[in-house]
């Protein structure tokens, strides 16, 4: 396996070092892959894929989701441009949630790409799902054992949101929000690559659970975010030029940092397909 390494994060995730993500031979591959099943988040660093590069590394993994909701990169319609432009106040991302979780077969994952970041700042935190279940105690995960929620994305992409218009129309599809159908998820998932259990509901697109009001759902919901978003226990990845993530929204929530205001950042993003979700 030549020179692969891996150095994992504290918090959650692990680097993968001593490869090159242009020629990777099919052991490394597999170690990539059973690293991202292991810790749910792998970074890479040094990388230099271009567009088409990072469309076939994609591809090994799995295949590809097409975003509804971001502009796509111009060439390369399986790219989603994940932008702030230097006169934006509001950014993508900038909150703790997983992607895709307002779809009954929710995303697999994401590989960003960095392509033009600001001088400091920008960075994106991450934390594990895994841990945010390990953390409570085992009366309330038999209780959360046995419950669901509802997602939803139409609270953020629909119409009267004002996120469209606050990113430029860089995000949004107002129509196509309006009409989601929305999911229900088990709120305690068995991963389906791990075999582990994770805790899946997230501030982004969690609703309520299942059979609750969203008034009643809101102060167990909340406690929950504030666990799982422990500050000891965040991953706050800084990127550099050539450097990559690559999550998986089943394990894991991040939150892209929004304190370069002024100036430009530009990252590349490749969703991969998932799958229903079962409970564990
Ligand atoms: C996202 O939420 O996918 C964006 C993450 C980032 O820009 O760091």
């Amino acid at each position: 396996m030549g020179n692969l390494r891996l150095e994992p994060h504290s918090g959650a995730g692990v680097e993968v070092l001593g490869i090159d993500l242009k020629n990777l031979t099919d052991n490394e591959f597999q170690a990539i892959q059973q690293a991202y099943a292991d810790y749910g988040l792998v970074f890479f660093r040094d990388q230099s894929l271009s567009e088409q590069q990072h469309i076939e590394l994609a591809e090994r993994f799995g295949s590809i989701n097409i975003n509804r909701f971001f502009a796509a990169n111009e060439s390369f319609p399986q790219i989603a441009m994940v932008t702030k432009e230097a006169n934006q106040e509001v950014n993508i991302g900038g909150g703790w949630h997983t992607d895709h979780s307002y779809d009954h077969e929710p995303a697999m994952g994401s590989i960003l790409v960095a392509r033009d970041l600001p001088d400091s700042g920008g960075d994106t935190w991450f934390v594990s799902m895994y841990n945010a279940l390990d953390d409570l105690s085992e009366g309330l995960r038999e209780t959360l054992h046995s419950m669901k929620a509802l997602h939803s994305a139409r609270h953020v992409f629909g119409s009267g949101n004002g996120y469209e218009a606050a990113t430029g129309g860089r995000i949004g599809n107002n129509d196509k929000a309006d009409v989601l159908e929305d999911p229900i998820h088990p709120v305690i998932i068995t991963h389906p690559l791990s075999g582990k259990d994770a805790l899946y509901v997230n501030p982004g697109f969690t609703r309520h659970f299942l059979g609750w009001s969203i008034e009643e759902s809101e102060p167990l919901l909340n406690m929950l975010y504030e666990k799982a978003a422990n500050p000891e226990r965040i991953c706050k990845f800084s990127w550099k030029p050539g450097s990559i993530a690559f999550w998986d929204n089943r394990a894991t929530w991040h939150f892209a940092q929004n304190d370069y205001h002024g100036q430009r950042r530009e990252m590349h993003r490749i969703t991969l397909d998932g799958c229903a979700l079962k409970a564990a």
